[in-house]
């Protein structure tokens, strides 16, 4: 599938995204592993949340979808997850890997995780390390990745790990196969990262404690199921977001999104690359922060893109590099060097697009360049990435003639209704099967 772009009017609107991935992924995962009831509303039917989903029903626990976004788990307690009969597929998402092998590496049996071709190439000794520290087997292909091999049988040990990179994926991993360690389990991260985990651990029961810095937790304590309601993605919204800056004139309200400090990063960018962008209705739902977000076209400029701030906006790269493009002057990116090692490598993917429509972008190790200027049209590559896709379908909308986005259909893993939702605000965005 691919994506035909013609130039749009975006214009006002209020809209709605899907529900939040990260939060969806946990609320399973955690869910599963509670005691009682856990219900939640809001869920993102993504492929990656379902690649969760299967994982978890292939452990033996009853999952029912009442409804898309409804999800009802009646949780099998810390010790009640059973042995899987086959492989467990997590398709292109590496948080469902990486999370479900800290869940699965305290086990009584053995388990073996697989993913799609994006996964299978992504770093895994990255949670391998901690993990043996713990006192897991977990064996990869010889250069760090799936499939994952989880022995059974073995009794973990807490221990403190001091992370090497800044990653919620990895900091989860060690803290939830730190539920099934003896002792006390803690992590130090060299910056902030998602903190999704560590809320909704606390709001099943769980004491996860936080001093300077040191997150740490006790092993063996039980999770108690509790309503779980999600809120709308920001990373998602960080699509909207950028096509109603860019626009010509548009006012847009984006309805109760999740606005966890841990992820704002992209507001904090944005707003201090010009964009108007103003938070209102705050409130607290189920431990995590939510807003409506109210966004009105700007001229945007380019400037130094704060370091400290990259680990807060980890997944919006793509859409920040769009707005660099459509700045004026240039837009220096630095310390990112994490968005090689994503769905694609975000770094070269989001250069050679830009490049394709016209747009100047001087690429470094670990960050890059970009010259603001004009979009041209022409034909672009997503690399399979979910995120890559549909940040250039944004530029396409204020292109000089349409853009073809090739290879779109890995947004189906994070925002199945993209292309429905971006109408509702204007955007001219439709699948295509052939070119
Ligand atoms: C995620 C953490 C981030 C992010 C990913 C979701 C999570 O990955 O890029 O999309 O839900 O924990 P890293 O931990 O690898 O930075």
């Amino acid at each position: 599938m691919h994506f035909q772009v013609n130039p749009s009017k975006v214009s006002d609107a209020s809209v709605t995204v899907p529900g939040d991935k990260s939060v969806s992924h946990r609320a399973l995962m955690l869910g599963s592993i509670a005691t009682g009831r856990t219900e939640i509303k809001g869920f993102l039917t993504g492929e990656d949340c379902l690649a969760t989903m299967a994982a978890m029903q292939s452990l033996g626990v009853e999952i029912k979808q009442p409804s898309a976004t409804e999800i009802s788990i009646q949780g099998v307690g810390l010790h009640g997850l059973q042995a899987p009969t086959a492989d467990l597929d997590l398709g292109n998402s590496g948080t469902a890997m990486r999370l479900i092998a800290g869940l699965l590496a305290g086990q009584k049996f053995s388990s073996v995780l697989t993913g799609d071709e994006s996964l299978s190439g992504r770093p895994m000794s990255r949670i391998i390390t901690p993990l043996k520290l713990m006192g897991a087997n977990i064996e990869s292909d010889c250069d760090g990745t799936p499939p994952l091999q989880i022995s059974g049988g073995l009794q973990l040990h807490g221990i403190h790990y001091d992370l090497p990179m800044a990653s919620a994926q990895v900091k989860s991993a060690v803290l939830l196969a730190g539920l099934y360690s003896s002792g006390v389990t803690s992590v130090t991260e060299p910056a902030m990262t998602r903190d999704h985990t560590e809320r909704m651990l606390g709001s099943m029961g769980v004491t996860v404690s936080k001093s300077d810095g040191k997150i740490s937790l006790q092993g063996g304590q039980q999770l108690q199921g509790c309503p779980v309601n999600v809120p709308a993605d920001l990373s998602s919204a960080s699509f909207v977001m950028l096509a109603a800056l860019l626009a010509e004139k548009a006012d847009v309200l984006i309805t109760n999104v999740g606005v966890n400090p841990t992820r704002t990063g992209v507001i904090e960018i944005l707003q201090g690359m010009g964009g108007d962008i103003t938070l209102v209705n705050m409130q607290l739902l189920g431990g995590e922060p939510v807003a409506d977000i109210r966004v009105r076209s700007s001229q945007l400029s380019g400037g130094d893109v704060d370091p400290a701030l990259v680990s807060l906006a980890i997944d919006e790269f793509p859409v920040l590099f769009v707005a660099a493009a459509a700045a004026t002057g240039k837009t220096v990116f630095s310390g990112i060097a994490e968005l090689r090692v994503k769905e694609s490598d975000r770094i070269a993917a989001m250069s050679e697009g830009l490049r394709n429509l016209g747009i100047q972008v001087d690429e470094s190790p670990d960050g890059a360049i970009v010259h603001g200027g004009q979009f041209g049209g022409g034909a672009v590559q997503s690399h399979g990435d979910h995120r890559i896709a549909m940040s250039l379908a944004i530029a396409g909308t204020i292109a000089s003639e349409s853009v073809l986005v090739k290879d779109v259909a890995a947004v189906n893993t994070s925002f199945p209704d993209f292309c429905q939702c971006m109408a509702s605000v204007g955007a001219d965005i439709s699948p295509i099967e052939a070119i």
